[in-house]
């Protein structure tokens, strides 16, 4: 038998009831990691609305796989989280496709490089909008439905909102940003909600492509030696919302040691 390769470990997950009952409402939920999040809260029992802007089919289509699964446990809801007013509507239709709130998964984001030269205001308000003011005005909608619930908030941030990424700085400064509303709301939202932050690293790479060898570098420089997957985002995400009662105000790096790199 060949010995176990790195990536091999175990799958296995929580039981599949863990989260029965409960309702979780993922951003960007359409597509990439937000889908995997989505599927892995919902294979522990949440019931799960799948928010998206642009991707309707793909929203469609995971919403009837889950149902499919399950019925009547999933739901899509549209809404560009560029519009702030438009933002405690989402939460609202959230809270009332099953009765409550229990889990806001800020996941939606948008990623790109600007470089310092070119950087226009637009690129601010899309990377900021995005990554950190619609967190906030989101957080800010769900506070008394998440009270209700002692319900929790998990965000997406980035191992580049500590040491920022090369070419990125609007970006790296959103997710900087993220960090520190993560730890501001675990103190507003206290004692009966909860806030923590996910930081990946290499788990999915952008579409636009990335140079092999570029993709090589990053492996050589994490710990683990390779880049991981959205399932081990989404492991992380099911350990806040099943496994940490005592834990808020954190920030978990999934990065096989990137972060420690160098
Ligand atoms: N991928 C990685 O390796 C990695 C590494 C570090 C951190 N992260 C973080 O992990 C999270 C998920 O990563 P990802 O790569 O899966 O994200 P992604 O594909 O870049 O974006 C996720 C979704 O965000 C939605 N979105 C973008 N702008 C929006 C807007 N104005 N209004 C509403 N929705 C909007 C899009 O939904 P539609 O398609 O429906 O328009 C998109 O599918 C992100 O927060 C990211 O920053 C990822």
């Amino acid at each position: 038998m060949p010995p176990p390769t790195p990536e091999s470990g175990s799958t296995a997950l929580p039981p599949a009831n863990v989260l029965q009952g409960k309702t979780a409402l993922v951003t960007g939920a359409a597509r990439r990691v937000g889908a995997t999040i989505a599927r892995v809260l919902h294979g522990a029992g949440a019931s799960v609305v799948l928010h998206y802007r642009s991707s309707a089919e793909d929203a469609a289509q995971l919403a009837a796989e889950l149902n499919a699964a399950r019925p009547g446990t999933a739901q899509i809801a549209e809404c560009d989280l560029l519009q702030v007013p438009q933002l405690g509507a989402l939460i609202d239709r959230a809270a009332q496709a099953w009765g409550g709130l229990d889990i806001l998964v800020n996941n939606a984001s948008t990623f790109y490089p600007t470089p310092l030269g070119d950087i226009t205001e637009i690129d601010w308000d899309d990377l900021v909008g995005t990554n950190l003011k619609a967190p906030l005005f989101l957080a800010q909608a769900a506070a008394a439905a998440l009270r209700e619930r002692q319900g929790l908030i998990i965000n997406l941030a980035d191992i580049h909102g500590v040491r920022p990424l090369g070419r990125h700085p609007v970006y790296s400064v959103a997710k900087a940003g993220l960090i520190m509303l993560t730890k501001a709301l675990a103190r507003e939202l206290g004692p009966l909600v909860r806030v923590n932050a996910v930081a990946p690293g290499p788990v999915m790479w952008p579409e636009d492509g990335l140079d092999p060898a570029l993709k090589e570098k990053i492996a050589a420089r994490t710990a683990l030696h390779r880049a991981g997957t959205p399932l081990d985002v989404a492991r992380a995400c099911l350990f806040f919302a099943a496994e940490a009662p005592y834990v808020t105000g954190q920030v978990l790096a999934v990065d096989g040691g990137r972060s420690i790199g160098w």
